[in-house]
């Protein structure tokens, strides 16, 4: 999981530099292709839930985090940098929400 949030920190970096001032957007689609996937791996990866009455709610943010990627990536391919800075905004607060009840 470590590793994982660390390879996620670093595709959303890059991807952050970018969509502040979007320049060949469409070629960044890989990077949120990664994201989606390390999403889809994180809610498959519960361990970190010690409590089995939260599982849903690590469900419910790994489930966001992923679906927001993958709408990141098509609004990336199309070239909306607009409409990609805003879901790429709205998904990174999901972070720290996670983290808040989840990181130790
Ligand atoms: C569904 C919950 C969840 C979401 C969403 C989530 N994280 Fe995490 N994150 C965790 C947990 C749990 C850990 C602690 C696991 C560990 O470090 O072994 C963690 C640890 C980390 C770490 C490790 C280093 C540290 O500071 O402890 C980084 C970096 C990180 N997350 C970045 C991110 C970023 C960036 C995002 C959003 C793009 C994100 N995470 C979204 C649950 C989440």
């Amino acid at each position: 999981m470590h590793r994982m949030m660390e390879e996620l920190e670093l595709q959303s970096g890059t991807l952050r530099r970018v969509l502040k001032r979007p320049r060949r957007l469409e070629t960044y689609s890989q990077n949120a292709a990664v994201l989606v996937v390390l999403g889809l791996a994180m809610e498959a990866d519960t361990h970190e839930v010690k409590d089995p009455a939260k599982l849903p709610q690590w469900t419910t943010w790994s489930k966001e985090y992923h679906q927001a990627m993958s709408g990141l990536n098509t609004a990336i391919k199309a070239g909306d940098g607009t409409k990609a800075k805003s879901i790429f905004d709205a998904a990174n607060e999901g972070c720290s929400t996670c983290h808040g009840v989840f990181r130790n």
